[in-house]
């Protein structure tokens, strides 16, 4: 079923965007670097498919990297949009629309009954560290090498291998001084948890999918509840991801433990830039106006993002979960068993509505183990995917993300095309 296909448009389009995007993208990883090829320019999506700029058509398990999960224009949401758009895009002044979102949201997650919206998940995360910070009058954040939680300067602190690293900046421009009240550990190895009382925040992926689905070994997230109890540490976890994703109250709802604060954003926009964060009353009540922490937004709450967002989730009941974990499953299963009868050494991590194929044959417990897949024999795949009409994430540390317009077509497709890749990878 082999059908390289030709991308001389895309090819035109990112010659003429390196000149004037940096790297020919307004976003680092839409680049393929890490699969050593060139991006593919989208025209359009509907459902599971999307249709690059030669009209090449592919199934696509980015799904804009997780906020598509009822898959690409659904009409529910395309209508919403539009029917707000028509009443004006933007008014700096509050609607009933955030009324309705806040309350769809807090009715979901037990832990978020306030929350204030924002138009990205660095922008929520950036905040909730502020409001972390006020509420303890510490200053030190604690976060798991590996975890992503957008490009606030503080976090962008390198992995330490093994114990402890003190931050230092992964990225130039970062001052050290943004990064040394944070404290970078492995995940998934309490032993490594700092024993000191002088924490303003646990910063946590609950089941991280920046490094490739990592999910918590048994309790470690209880420990890490229980951590921030003793020293008085604020728990925050980062449901930017698995938020209305992994179940209808994200990955608090699934696992069974609460944050104080939490971090939303993908699902919840919609495909609209929306993301927010939130927590327990007394905690949010301290963010201005109600309180004394400055946080504010021009675009936050915006119409558009909030009627998506209101449309998107009252698609999500118990049955579309249901659905998407059967998905998920169908797909992880399949990618095993194609990997094996190949003789490719793959373990598929996964929960519902996010998998990894780790080219690895061991499981991956953390990112220095993440960092052991190997990197080439992914590349290869996802190359040899995009080939046959499969859009996979273009990189090894990220998650697939199936959404419930995924059909088991789509699945036999993309399967179809895995068993040609796997061989491809196997005889490298
Ligand atoms: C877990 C997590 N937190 C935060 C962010 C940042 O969100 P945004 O890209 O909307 O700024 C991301 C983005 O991928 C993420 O995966």
């Amino acid at each position: 079923m082999s059908d390289v296909r030709a991308t001389t448009r895309s090819q035109e389009l990112y010659a003429d965007a390196r000149e004037l995007l940096p790297g020919g993208v307004n976003s680092p990883v839409r680049a393929m670097k890490a699969i050593g090829r060139e991006p593919i320019f989208i025209a359009r999506g509907a459902g599971s498919r999307v249709w690059d700029v030669d009209r090449n058509e592919y199934v696509d398990w980015v799904s804009s990297w997780g906020p598509l999960i009822l898959g690409h224009a659904h009409p529910a949401v395309v209508e919403a949009v539009a029917e707000a758009a028509a009443r004006g895009t933007s008014f700096g002044a509050p609607t009933e629309a955030e009324v309705q979102l806040a309350l769809e949201m807090s009715g979901r997650m037990p832990s978020v009954e306030m929350m204030r919206m924002t138009s990205s998940g660095t922008e929520a995360t950036m905040s909730a560290i502020r409001l972390a910070r006020a509420v303890t009058g510490r200053e030190k954040v604690l976060k798991f090498a590996g975890a992503y939680h957008g490009h606030v300067d503080g976090l962008l602190t390198e992995a330490g291998s093994g114990l402890a690293t003190q931050g230092i900046p992964a990225s130039p421009g970062v001052p050290a001084a943004a990064t040394a009240a944070t404290v970078t550990v492995p995940w998934n190895a309490p032993e490594t948890l700092p024993s000191s009382s002088d924490l303003a925040a646990i910063l946590v992926e609950p089941i991280p999918a920046n490094m490739g689905v990592v999910p918590p070994h048994d309790r470690f997230l209880e420990t890490l509840r229980a951590e921030a109890d003793r020293s008085g540490a604020l728990l925050i976890f980062d449901e930017v991801i698995t938020g209305f994703r992994v179940a209808r109250g994200g990955a608090q709802g699934h696992l069974n433990v609460l944050p104080d604060l939490t971090i939303m954003g993908k699902v919840i926009g919609g495909g609209l830039p929306a993301a927010a964060f939130g927590g327990w009353r007394e905690l949010m009540e301290r963010i201005a106006p109600a309180g004394d922490v400055y946080q504010a937004g021009t675009l936050s709450g915006n119409p558009l993002a909030t009627a998506a967002a209101v449309a998107t989730l009252r698609q999500l009941g118990d049955a579309a979960y249901g659905r998407l974990a059967e998905t998920t499953e169908t797909l992880a299963g399949g990618l095993r068993e194609a990997a094996a009868e190949a003789g490719v050494a793959l373990t598929v991590q996964s929960v519902p509505g996010l998998v990894t194929p780790f080219f690895s044959d061991r499981p991956v417990w953390n990112y220095a183990q993440a960092a052991k897949a190997d990197l080439q024999a992914y590349a290869a795949f996802a190359r040899a995917l995009l080939d046959r009409g499969v859009y996979p994430p273009p990189s090894q540390f990220e998650a697939w993300f199936p959404s419930l317009a995924h059909t088991q077509e789509d699945i036999e497709h993309t399967l179809d095309a895995a068993r040609e890749a796997f061989g491809e990878v196997a005889d490298r």
